[in-house]
């Protein structure tokens, strides 16, 4: 495989960040979810102009991963008062880290979160946190084996179903007071 490049994601992405967007939320979640609730998160969540306004949020940051100019996975982060919940400024949220299927299990995934950590290290926050659906084991072993802990639980509604997602944390050294 030719080496995976990661950069950071401009407005003038918007439109491979709504296609990868779009197809990882299917591939990950219409097995198990109902056509409409997933259509209509999709439609509420991914189109053009809620995707601008998150790109162009001063507290938020994506990042594409390539592979021979296909963008085949994506990162989301926010700071301070982009964080979904938690809003401390000592906090980072991954809100969303996703490969496409395809390329599932070739550590591309790890390449994300070590590039998050990095960020979050370089950042001066104390806290990566983040939301997994319960159900999402694979997710959920991912982030265990990368040394989150489970520390809270809350509900999340995808269309009519109320589902929880756990709540996972990694403690980091804050390297800006090292300097
Ligand atoms: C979760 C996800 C980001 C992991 O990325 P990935 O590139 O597939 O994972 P990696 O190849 O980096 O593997 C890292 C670890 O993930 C876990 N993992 C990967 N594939 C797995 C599988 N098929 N079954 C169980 N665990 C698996 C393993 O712990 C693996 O470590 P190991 O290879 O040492 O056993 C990716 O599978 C994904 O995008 N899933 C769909 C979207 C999603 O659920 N995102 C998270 C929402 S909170």
């Amino acid at each position: 495989m030719n080496p995976i490049t990661i950069r950071r994601a401009t407005i003038s992405d918007l439109e491979s960040i709504q296609e990868i967007s779009r197809q990882t939320f299917i591939e990950t979640f219409a097995a198990v979810n109902t056509p409409e609730n997933i259509e209509n998160y999709i439609l509420e969540n991914f189109d053009s102009q809620k995707l601008a306004l998150e790109i162009n949020h001063p507290e938020s940051v994506f990042y594409l991963a390539s592979l021979d100019n296909e963008t085949i996975a994506y990162l989301k982060l926010n700071f301070g008062t982009a964080q979904t919940e938690i809003h401390s400024p000592q906090a980072m949220e991954i809100q969303r880290i996703y490969v496409l299927r395809k390329f599932h299990g070739k550590k591309i995934g790890q390449l994300l979160l070590n590039e998050a950590i990095r960020i979050g290290q370089k950042s001066g926050v104390n806290s990566i946190w983040l939301g997994v659906w319960e159900k999402n084991y694979k997710a959920i072993q991912f982030y265990i084996n990368n040394d989150f802990i489970e520390f809270d639980k809350h509900s999340f509604s995808l269309g009519n179903d109320v589902q929880t997602d756990l709540l996972m944390e990694l403690r980091i050294i804050n390297q800006a007071n090292l300097l």
